[in-house]
């Protein structure tokens, strides 16, 4: 039987599409319709292989991996807030240069990726450095999706206000400093610390206590680092891209000693983006 092929704009459709659908930790398989150019278009993903098992459109082997990329974290069977990072790093393990210009590493079909990722969270985390250096925006200005609510680690409360990411009109970009500061800003959460740090449960209370399910750390290293060593990155987007500088920030940290046979990642997809792959790793939680 002949089968209507989609685009990747038409495969981003239906991605949003499911973000409208609650999704239950228990539930195994989930279909869901869209009419898309006057075709309705439907499929089925389950939520236990991880995969999409029908269609009724076709769909090629790239087009597959990519969409399956967004379902995994959309229809996730986390009973907690669901946690992933995407960070783009260098053939030599680096994700800005010493000076941290990191602007930009990848492709722009990574960075359409970025914005789908957004897309698809409730909230996105940031630490300070990123602000400091990049002065994000951090909105879904490439695709179709609603904005994220924005949320930066800043214990000292040193981010400016007048940052892109704080001062949007849409009101949903926020901080998180020291309880021992106290100041008046209403887009500022506060939080204790211990030994001079967040702990990283804290931060996720609270990201949950306002509602979020699935919360997307983009950045940078160091953050993604604590997340991972306290085991609450469910899922990382690692995207390489071919450039070599010698030198400059890391991707991320693992302090530990271990060997290489376990240290083997079993659960991986690569995606091609432009002239960068993706790694879609799911980490052992
Ligand atoms: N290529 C990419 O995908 C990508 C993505 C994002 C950023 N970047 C680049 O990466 C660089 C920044 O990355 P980075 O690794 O240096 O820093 P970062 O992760 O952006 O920020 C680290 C800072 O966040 C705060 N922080 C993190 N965890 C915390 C916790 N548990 N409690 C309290 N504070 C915490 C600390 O700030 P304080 O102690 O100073 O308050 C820490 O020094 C920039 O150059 C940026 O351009 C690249």
């Amino acid at each position: 039987m002949f089968k209507y092929s989609i685009t990747k704009k038409q495969v981003y459709a239906l991605v949003l599409e499911s973000k409208k659908i609650t999704y239950k930790p228990r539930q195994k398989n989930y279909s869901v319709k869209k009419i898309i150019s006057k075709k309705e278009l439907l499929y089925t993903y389950d939520s236990s292989l991880e995969k999409i098992i029908r269609t009724n459109f076709h769909l090629n082997s790239d087009l597959k991996i990519l969409m399956e990329s967004y379902l995994q974290i959309i229809f996730n069977k986390s009973k907690y807030p669901y946690i992933f990072g995407h960070l783009a790093q260098t053939l030599d393990g680096y994700i800005a240069t010493e000076s941290g210009e990191s602007r930009y590493i990848s492709s722009i079909d990574n960075l359409e990726h970025l914005h789908m990722l957004r897309a698809i969270s409730d909230v996105v985390l940031v630490g300070s450095n990123t602000v400091k250096f990049d002065n994000p925006k951090l909105t879904t200005r490439l695709v179709k999706g609603p904005n994220p609510m924005r949320v930066v680690i800043d214990k000292n409360d040193t981010v400016k206000n007048s940052c892109n990411l704080l001062k949007n009109k849409d009101r949903k970009g926020f901080k998180i400093v020291s309880d021992k500061l106290k100041p008046n800003d209403e887009n500022i959460f506060l939080l204790p610390l211990k030994k001079d740090e967040f702990r990283i449960t804290d931060i996720i209370s609270l990201l949950k206590s306002l509602g979020n399910k699935i919360i997307f750390i983009e950045g940078g290293g160091n953050i993604i680092s604590h997340f991972y060593r306290k085991k609450f990155l469910h899922r990382l987007h690692l995207c390489i891209s071919p450039i070599l500088i010698g030198r400059g920030i890391n991707s991320f940290i693992i302090d530990k000693d271990v060997k290489i046979n376990e240290a083997k990642i079993k659960k991986i997809s690569y995606i091609k983006m432009g002239k960068d792959i993706l790694c879609n790793i799911k980490l052992p939680s």
